[in-house]
């Protein structure tokens, strides 16, 4: 398929200061979704996540850890990795920082960084965070600590390597007002655009004081500003700097999207420095950097200190790896704050997925079963009164659903697929086949068809967002053919397939209803 437009999606790369919590784990869900969504609209796509592994946080860590640096990072990856199986991550490549092909990706990107005339050895005096691992200046501070984490900041005093930010400013604020979609969401682009307006001071991207990193190429006394090399990564993995990378990395005009999608904490790193990085050496630039909300727990800011730190693979564990999906999307809109607690998660669960879908899936199998000896019967003439209300709420749902998805407006995806999921329940009730089946009603077999067609459409639609349960959905339906290599178009109205004839196979609740919070989260 040599015309497929290809979409690059990518989490950012995680700390491995430490292990993942559901932070983590939600950036991963949401790119994981849009890669699923991509590939049902026949894109070629290559999604990446992988972990940041240099840089002075990351030495700290594993010098308090009593180990060296590569000892540590390879104790903390191995659970980076477990948690995209965990959440059922479909990445097509897990890149570590340490590799030997991110060297040379980030080695080549200085080069031709150097080579621009944007590279020149100066003195660094001013402010760092090493938790943010970010420059400050005095006036930045609030009570002489970061503005971003509100840690201790340490005075550094060392002769480095500066790029020349300053030179790119009206160039950036040219490609993001020319690009509307580039920063996203729009709240934030505003934010982008007036911190450029303050003015963009150059930038320290080498350091001296410590050795865990990847050396300036032709002064190795000097290593690389961790963020100028972690942000290469997403060039790495396209075998940048061979030719190959162009595949995925065209840039706005090539008509191929390459999408970061990261937390509101690493924003200026991706749309400032970065797309400037990218100016410099004369390489296309992504076509979008969406930064979501953060959550908090129970009302607080998740910290070690405070002991409120949610293990993924716990709440996985107990609930589900679809349920802990479903939730993170559907509780609050991507790209504002929220908050995490098991009662809200449990309350989802038992409405939304065991009452309303489950129940819904489990009904109409049973039916089918008793009625119709377990086979979906032939569909007969829809009537205005019943069928057709629930033919005219699913004619949109495609299109609703693509124009959510573009908008990566997961929330309101989930809100118009169970507006129908609602619709269908109530034709249950309406038509009430049970009904239909004493009295030997003609009608049974097209309520009973609409039925399985309505679940089969759900299934599909919400595949990108519950992978595991859109294929039990339509393994009860009897669909042999792999969700997977379904396509969204061709596929998502109601009638696309005829699917009378199947035997369906009644298996357990997809969605078992769940009792009180086991797991414990402490409140704040
Ligand atoms: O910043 N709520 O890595 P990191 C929502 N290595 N998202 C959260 C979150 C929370 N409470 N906590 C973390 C780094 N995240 C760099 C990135 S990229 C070239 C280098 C998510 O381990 C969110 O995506 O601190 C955030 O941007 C990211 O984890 C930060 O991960």
């Amino acid at each position: 398929m040599a015309d497929m437009k290809s979409f690059y999606i990518t989490t950012p790369i995680y700390y491995v200061n430490d292990v993942p919590h559901i932070g983590h784990a939600y950036t991963t869900v949401a790119a994981d979704v849009l890669a699923r969504y991509k590939r049902l609209k026949g894109y070629d796509v290559f999604f990446l996540t992988g972990t940041d592994e240099h840089g002075q946080k990351v030495e700290k860590a594993a010098k308090s850890a009593g180990v060296g640096p590569e000892e540590f990072v390879d104790s903390i990856v191995p659970r980076f990795r477990a948690l995209c199986e965990a959440l059922n991550s479909s990445n097509d490549d897990f890149i570590r920082t340490t590799e030997t092909r991110h060297k040379r990706a980030a080695t080549a990107l200085w080069n031709s960084i150097s080579k621009s005339g944007d590279i020149y050895l100066g003195e660094y005096e001013d402010w760092y965070c090493t938790p943010c691992e970010n420059f400050l200046t005095e006036g930045q501070l609030v009570n002489m600590k970061c503005p971003d984490c509100g840690r201790e900041v340490e005075r550094l005093k060392e002769q480095s390597y500066f790029f020349a930010l300053s030179k790119y400013g009206e160039k950036l604020k040219a490609y993001i007002e020319a690009n509307p979609g580039f920063v996203a969401p729009k709240t934030k682009k505003n934010e982008i655009l007036s911190f450029i307006d303050e003015g963009l001071r150059d930038l320290s991207v080498s350091r001296t004081t410590f050795t865990w990193g990847v050396p300036v190429p032709g002064d190795e006394k000097h290593i690389m500003y961790v963020w100028i090399e972690a942000l290469t990564n997403y060039l790495t993995a396209t075998g940048f700097p061979d030719e190959t990378y162009l595949k995925y990395w065209g840039g706005v005009e090539s008509g191929h999207e390459v999408v970061h999608i990261i937390g509101k904490d690493i924003l200026r790193f991706h749309s400032v420095f970065w797309p400037a990085f990218l100016m410099s050496a004369g390489l296309p630039l992504p076509t979008r950097v969406f930064a979501h909300g953060w959550w908090t727990v129970n009302g607080a800011k998740m910290s070690k200190s405070t002991g409120n730190v949610v293990d993924p693979f716990a709440v996985i564990e107990e609930y589900g790896v679809d349920q802990f999906r479903y939730f993170m999307l559907r509780e609050v809109r991507f790209g504002l704050d929220g908050d995490f607690s098991i009662p809200a998660l449990v309350r989802r669960i038992n409405s939304e997925l065991a009452n309303d879908l489950g129940n819904l899936l489990s009904r109409t199998v049973s039916m089918i079963e008793k009625y119709t000896d377990g086979v979906i019967p032939a569909c007969g003439q829809g009537r205005e009164e019943f069928e057709g209300p629930v033919d005219a709420l699913f004619s949109n749902l495609g299109a609703e659903v693509e124009e959510c998805m573009e908008k990566l407006d997961f929330y309101e995806a989930l809100v118009k697929i169970w507006e129908r999921v609602r619709e269908v329940n109530g034709y249950v009730e309406k038509s009430a086949p049970w009904k239909l089946a004493k009295e030997g009603d003609a009608a049974l077999p097209t309520v009973l068809y609409k039925l399985a067609d309505t679940l089969r459409v759900i299934g599909l639609s919400i595949y990108p967002f519950m992978p595991g349960s859109a294929t039990g959905i339509w393994t009860q339906l009897g669909i042999k053919s792999d969700i997977e290599e379904s396509l969204f178009d061709s596929e998502i109205a109601l009638g696309s397939i005829d699917i009378s004839g199947l035997k369906v196979d009644k298996g357990a609740p997809l969605f078992p209803r769940v009792d009180e919070p086991s797991i414990d989260v402490e409140p704040a």
